[in-house]
């Protein structure tokens, strides 16, 4: 089963046999095509007021300092013919330092941070860019085969400017000695593609003796989009 509003190889297999729960959740029947209740290129305008004033520093939410690496993650985001995608809400969410998320199913033994819950949201300013302040997540076990441990991500959904650029995907750190041994990663099947799922070192966005920086631009569809990571 495929996609058909990207080009082939970019989005994963819908089942992937390595990555157990597709094979559970992953569509058995053909796809039918149905009438959306609302046309997919119906505006979706993101009110600033839905952000709360700390949602792009996930740093300052407890009584102290997370523990960890602190760095900064930005990027653009554009569309499908290259152009910036502004004022679009891009929400994020991830693991601790120790790879263990602020939620009760995550129960593996690694202690939580009582000053880190690994959740924010933004919105992309008029080059298509977003910001935000964090700790760099640890990797974790998640049980899908034997040592099956996930390189280091940051969650992402992106909403874009209309319902057709909707966008949930994974990034990931340069240089993961994981990628090789994680299915999810390795279910898209270009090469190209899993490429950009990686961010890049980028002195530019470093802050003095405060937080290295990582950049991470996201396409949206098209021949050059950012695979989905689910
Ligand atoms: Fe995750």
């Amino acid at each position: 089963m495929k996609f058909d509003i990207v080009e082939p190889g970019i989005y994963p297999e819908l089942i992937y046999p390595a990555y157990k729960s597709t094979v559970k959740r992953g569509p058995s029947q053909p796809m039918l095509r149905i009438q959306a209740p609302l046309p997919v290129t119906e505006n979706i305008t993101a009110a600033p007021r839905i952000l709360l004033p700390n949602d792009a520093d996930l740093t300052v939410h407890g009584d102290g300092e997370p523990l960890g690496e602190k760095i900064v993650v930005t990027g653009r985001v554009f569309d499908e013919d290259g152009k910036p995608v502004r004022n679009s809400l891009v929400e994020v969410w991830q693991a601790n330092s120790a790879g263990r998320y602020w939620h009760k199913k995550d129960q593996h033994a690694a202690p939580l941070d009582p000053n880190f819950f690994g959740v924010g949201k933004m919105l992309t300013d008029d080059e298509g860019r977003y910001r935000f302040v964090t700790i760099k997540p640890g990797p974790y076990p998640w049980g899908n085969h034997d040592k099956a441990w996930r390189p280091a991500h940051i969650h992402f959904s992106l909403f874009g400017n209309v319902y057709a650029q909707r966008l949930v995907t994974q990034m990931y750190f340069p240089s993961d000695p994981l990628f090789d041994y994680d299915p999810i990663f390795q279910s898209v099947p270009d090469e190209g593609a899993r490429q950009r799922l990686v961010s890049r070192f980028s002195l530019e966005h470093t802050v003095g003796a405060e937080m290295l920086g990582y950049e991470f631009d996201i396409v949206l569809r098209g021949r050059n989009a950012t695979p989905m990571g689910l």
